[in-house]
């Protein structure tokens, strides 16, 4: 990774639409389709979760099933337990990410278990999935506070990104899952957990509740954080999180990235494509500032 090229994870299939009214199967195929044509290379595809908890991830098996594979992108699901990852090994996926939490009472509400037994489970989970030749994703959520506990220390945050590091999460990933935290606080905690996780190795999944995600990335940049999640035209949430919305929008960030001399590889005009088709699926207004300020400009 040089130091000029930033890279996206897009989240819209996933977080983007876990906690919307639910959408028809080939209405999730042509999302992903739309943002692989606008060069997102890395895209959480699903989730292989409970399907009586989040019923709007429950057709995974059949997206996966019925979207045709590039080489070069990687589509990654949630898999919280030993079933969701033989689920995602059955559908040929290469990639998985576990997601723990930094507030006991979100783990709780979130996984249905404390945070030590979520930990004991990802060990299995991602043991399992290292010998099918898986690479594993971790996240840790509420990393800048919790609609319970309130205020998290870094520290809370430091003892959880670790544990997943050390057991071989490839990256971790910082969920401000219902972004109440702003500049100074993220630069705190990056700075904070490089002293445990080099800094090439996190990444930031910042919700837009309060407006804060794009201020707390550019706090972050000068130390390093090259890998950003968002999801297009800001869709997002959690159900388990009272008080998340949705998560900085793709197309807010790639403006921002590119303007501060970083690749990003997309197309911000497809982006808004995509997203203006699946919020018209949605019947909801793109949330991307950036997407209602060009749309005109680029007669969509
Ligand atoms: P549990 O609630 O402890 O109960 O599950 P269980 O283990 O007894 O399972 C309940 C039912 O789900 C059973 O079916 C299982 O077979 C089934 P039943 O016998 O009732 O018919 N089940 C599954 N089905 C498919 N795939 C699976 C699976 N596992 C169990 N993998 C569990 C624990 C974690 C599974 C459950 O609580 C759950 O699914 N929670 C939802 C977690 C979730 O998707 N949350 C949203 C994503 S996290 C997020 O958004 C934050 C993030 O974006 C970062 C940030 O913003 O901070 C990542
Ligand atoms: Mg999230």
């Amino acid at each position: 990774m040089t130091e000029k090229q930033a890279h996206i994870v897009e989240v819209g299939p996933r977080d983007g639409l876990q906690y919307e009214q639910p959408v028809p199967l080939q209405a999730k195929i042509r999302l992903i389709e739309q943002l692989i044509e606008a060069g997102v290379r890395y895209i959480e595809a699903g989730s292989f979760v409970s399907p009586k908890r989040v019923p709007q991830m429950a057709d995974t098996a059949e997206v996966l099933n019925q979207l045709k594979r590039h080489d070069q992108v990687t589509y990654c699901t949630l898999t919280p337990n030993l079933k969701g990852l033989e689920l995602a090994q059955a559908h040929q996926v290469k990639e998985i990410a576990v997601f723990a939490s930094a507030s006991e009472d979100f783990s709780q509400r979130n996984l249905n278990c404390s945070i030590a037994e979520s930990i004991a489970q990802f060990t299995e989970v991602i043991h399992q999935a290292k010998a099918y030749g898986m690479q594993v994703r971790g996240y840790v959520s509420c990393v800048l506070g919790c609609p319970h506990e309130g205020r998290i220390e870094p520290q809370q945050v430091i003892d959880v990104a670790k544990q997943l590091y050390d057991q071989g999460c490839y990256q971790i990933s910082l969920g401000d899952t219902i972004g109440v935290g702003t500049a100074n606080q993220a630069r705190q905690l990056v700075q904070s957990l490089s002293s445990v996780i080099p800094v090439t190795d996190l990444a930031l999944h910042f919700h837009d509740t309060y407006g804060q995600a794009l201020s707390n990335i550019c706090a972050c940049l000068d130390l390093g954080v090259r890998t950003f999640d968002s999801s297009v035209a800001g869709l997002g949430g959690c159900p388990f999180a009272e008080g998340a919305s949705g998560n900085l929008a793709t197309e807010d960030l790639v403006y921002c990235l590119e303007g501060q001399g970083l690749s990003t590889g997309l197309n911000l005009h497809q982006l808004i494509q995509a997203g203006d088709a699946i919020c018209q699926v949605l019947q909801k207004r793109n949330q991307s500032k950036v997407a209602q300020a060009l749309r005109h400009k680029i007669n969509i």
